[in-house]
């Protein structure tokens, strides 16, 4: 947002979109103006005829305005400020127009989280007039949020921690933090000077259990012989603050059904590190899962095959389960599928999860390729994202089942992928496995893997391969 030369009138502007057009948005003290890029277009939006205005969008994207019967949405930075000036054009018109407050217009709901509008800065400087207006009456007050709606207080309390600007922690670092974890962990995790970091065991040299893409994972004792798993992140994502909580908040609420997920706790300021002291990152606190991720699975059971076809079944009714309550993990694969000491199956690594209350976003990742539709992109994000994903580790598992010796034939010690890889979902014909697949007779593995064909044909996120369709092989 800059301020403007006066010589039109004109206050702040800003680049911004209305109904995803873009142009530049200029406030003075009737309203707003917006110019569409290359002058094609100009909206203006008189304060006195705005009706309703509100943050839309769980992640606050957006602002919504309503005025003589149209809706416009806009999208511009320093949302947070708009939308205050906005606030306050509104209700200066409206005093204005009625001195005594009596007004019979419905008053525009604020829907901003609270602790939001605490963080807000100073609304706008002291030269705007709108501010000047505000000042000279005493009508403040009535820009109190409104707390008792209920739908406000629904969508509330996800704030977007302010973006850290200098370089994010290494896996390097986080390890340093963890071998004094009482002057580097936030205290809000609890009696962290009792903690035991517990070390790797398949490689005492480091504490660190393991490690992704985007995390380091630890295993802690809190000094009563419980432990839990602690994920810090290494790389930075200026969403993961938002889209943490919501996620948390979704997952509550279905507390009762049974899904192959785990309680976690994010915290916004959980770790900090010898760098920069001053900062703490975020980090996940979740229990400790004893199992193995099904890549060391099917390694460690490869003379007992028949163990896949059980866990194939298992995985697609453990996968039907979070469809059904509107969920996709966002990046299955062999080393965030967890096959616990009782067998069952649980997915770790919730950073690019969907529920539902995310569905106006996009996705934040793709997932690993080897899992993946190769034409999946950030706008496939659903309930069925997981769709393709499912098929590729159902039908592998019961591919294993039968011909185990294609495990070291086209898994090679690959940590992450199972026998399938992206360059056989880019060319099935000339795909040396799947030609291997094709020539397995068992009614199952031909059912899944003409599935699997399908699917290529169609978009990423299919309904024709849901999981439900899949434990119906
Ligand atoms: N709660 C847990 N219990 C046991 N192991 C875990 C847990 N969470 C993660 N892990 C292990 O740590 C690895 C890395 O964690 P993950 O969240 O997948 O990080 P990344 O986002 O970097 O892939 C996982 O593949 C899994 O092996
Ligand atoms: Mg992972």
């Amino acid at each position: 947002m800059v301020k403007v030369s006066p010589g039109d009138g004109s206050i702040f502007a800003s680049v911004a979109y209305i109904q995803k057009r873009k142009g530049i948005l200029i406030v003075d003290e009737t309203g707003l103006r917006f110019r569409e890029d290359g002058g094609n277009k100009t909206i203006d939006i008189a304060f006195s005829k705005i009706s309703d205005f509100q943050i839309t969008g769980l992640l606050g994207h957006r602002i919504s305005i309503t005025s003589g019967g149209s809706r416009y949405v806009i999208k511009v930075p320093e949302l947070d400020r708009w939308f205050r000036m906005i606030q306050l054009g509104v209700m200066v018109t409206r005093k204005l127009t009625k001195p005594d407050g009596v007004s019979g217009e419905r008053q525009p709901e604020r829907r901003i989280p609270p602790q939001a509008a605490a963080q807000q800065p100073a609304p706008v400087q002291a030269q705007n007039p709108l501010v000047e207006q505000i000042r000279r009456r005493k009508s403040m007050s009535a820009l109190a949020p409104a707390a008792t709606d209920k739908k406000a207080q629904k969508l509330q309390p996800i704030v977007e921690k302010p973006e850290y600007r200098g370089s994010w922690p290494s896996g390097q670092d986080y390890e340093q933090s963890f071998q004094s974890p009482a002057g580097y962990v936030h205290p809000s995790l609890g009696n962290v000077s009792e903690w035991k970091v517990i070390r790797n065991t398949r490689n005492p040299s480091w504490l660190v259990q393991a490690s992704g893409n985007y995390g380091s994972v630890y295993r802690i004792d809190d000094g009563s012989g419980k432990t839990f798993a602690i994920k810090c992140f290494t790389r930075k994502s200026t969403q993961l603050n938002a889209r943490y909580q919501i996620i948390h908040q979704y997952l509550q609420s279905q507390a009762g059904k049974k899904l192959p997920l785990v309680d976690f706790s994010y915290y916004p300021d959980g770790i900090r590190t010898r760098r920069d002291p001053s900062y703490y990152f975020p980090l996940v606190k979740m229990p400790w899962i004893e199992g193995q991720t099904l890549n060391r699975f099917i390694s460690a059971n490869i003379s007992r095959p028949k163990t896949f076809e059980t866990l194939a079944i298992k995985f697609a009714g453990a996968m039907s389960s979070l469809q059904a309550a509107g969920i996709s993990h966002g990046d299955l694969s062999g080393d965030n599928i967890i096959v616990d000491s009782a067998g069952n199956i649980l997915l770790v690594d919730y950073d690019g999860m969907f529920v539902p209350p995310l569905s106006q976003e996009k996705a934040t990742e793709n997932g690993h390729a080897d899992f993946q539709h190769p034409a999946r992109g950030r706008d496939n994000f659903s309930r069925y994202t997981d769709n393709f994903s499912i098929l590729v580790v159902f039908l592998s598992l019961l591919v294993l089942a039968r011909r185990p010796e294609m495990w070291e034939k086209y898994n090679g010690d690959d940590p992450d992928c199972l026998i399938l890889r992206k360059k056989d979902f880019m060319d099935p014909s000339g795909s040396p496995v799947m030609n291997e697949i094709s020539k397995i007779r068992a009614p199952k593995v031909r059912k899944a893997s003409k599935l699997l064909l399908e699917a290529l044909r169609n978009p990423p996120e299919w309904e024709g391969i849901s999981a439900d369709r899949v434990i119906s092989i």
